[in-house]
């Protein structure tokens, strides 16, 4: 399978070196990024073809699936594009920051029949995974409630945060895909409350470092979701869910298993630094579920419908802030 890969920033290096290093059947053909920087990283891994101009991948007729990695306001432009190419499309959430035009670009993808996974890489996280997996088998009955934690070790630079489409669009997009995947059910309301606490030049920005959102699904149990863009122990990841036979909680990974004890008690490892080290077996397993899906000509496992759904609730969430009441989905 020969891919190309557009945007080479923090998350398009994890994904090229992850298909250069783990997927034999895999071949990075192209790669494009508008500044030099991406380029050169890509060409120093053995990457040949690298260049500022997406034509190179969309318009070469052997390359067959294209990664999109670029910064969140071109990714509805180039998932189109790829789509009228006829190749199979893997694409960072979120699609883009306005609804109306995710609906018009998924019309376009299932006009041109091509296959489109959303990066809901957290569905592949294998704790999260197996809670999920837990909850289908009916370990612990009906589903009363679900806690999210999700809390960032620090801020991203502002220069992200003012394409981000905000905390609710960037991070807790996340968190609202995690509680559809663990619920197997729509949200029928959000409830949200947000508030800037970590940064004053986020709230100069116009967003929020801070958010609480209470979900309602269609089978009565809630979820409740928490963020932050900074902890100071380090990245923050964990989810509870309560049920009428018993409660599943995952913990955080800790850089190492290691504890001390002493007279005041037990001192265990700090939390893993950011997404990079917290969900790198999530990236490469995202990838592999990609790939599986294409090979086996099977239903990609998390959906442009997946992603304009947590989009809804992101909205939603943000309608609820600004109005300070509930909102009915
Ligand atoms: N799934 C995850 O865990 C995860 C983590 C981080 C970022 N993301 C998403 O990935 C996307 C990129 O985030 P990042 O953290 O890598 O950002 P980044 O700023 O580090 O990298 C973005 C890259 O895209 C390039 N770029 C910008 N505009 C472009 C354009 N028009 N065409 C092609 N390339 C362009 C930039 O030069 C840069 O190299 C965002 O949509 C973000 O929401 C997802």
């Amino acid at each position: 399978m020969n891919i190309g890969i557009i945007g080479i920033g923090r998350i398009g290096k994890i994904h090229l070196i992850n298909c250069l290093s783990h997927f034999r059947q895999v071949n990075v053909t192209a790669v494009m990024n508008p500044s030099l920087g991406g380029q050169e990283f890509a060409r120093s891994l053995g990457v040949t073809s690298a260049s500022a101009d997406a034509r190179e991948i969309l318009e070469n007729p052997d390359i067959d699936a294209v990664l999109i990695c670029s910064a969140t306001d071109s990714h509805a432009e180039y998932v189109e594009a790829a789509a009228r190419a006829g190749k199979a499309i893997f694409c960072e959430k979120p699609l883009d920051l306005s609804l109306d035009r995710v609906r018009r670009t998924l019309d376009i993808v299932k006009e041109y029949r091509v296959p489109l996974m959303l990066a809901f890489n957290q569905r592949f996280d294998p704790n999260f995974a197996d809670v999920r997996q837990r909850i289908q088998s009916g370990m612990i009955g009906d589903i009363r409630s679900l806690h999210i934690i999700s809390r960032d070790p620090g801020p991203p630079p502002i220069s992200y945060i003012k394409k981000s489409g905000g905390m609710l669009m960037d991070m807790t997009i996340h968190d609202f895909d995690m509680a559809r995947f663990q619920m197997d059910c729509e949200v029928t309301q959000v409830f949200a409350q947000g508030s800037s606490v970590v940064s004053p030049a986020i709230a100069k920005a116009g967003d929020i470092d801070f958010a609480t959102v209470m979900l309602t699904f269609e089978n009565g149990a809630t979820a409740l979701i928490e963020n932050c863009r900074e902890a100071a122990y380090g990245y923050d990841q964990r989810l509870e869910v309560f049920g009428s036979k018993g409660m599943i909680r995952t913990e955080n990974p800790l850089k190492t298993t290691n504890s001390f004890s002493g007279n005041e008690g037990t001192l265990h490892a700090r939390n893993l630094g950011f997404f990079m080290d917290r969900y790198a077996e999530s990236y490469r397993l995202e990838l592999k579920a990609f790939f599986d899906a294409l090979q086996n000509n099977e239903r990609m496992p998390a959906t442009g419908d997946d992603g304009l759904k947590a989009m809804e609730i992101a909205a939603a969430a943000h309608k609820s802030i600004q109005e300070n009441r509930p909102i009915m989905l």
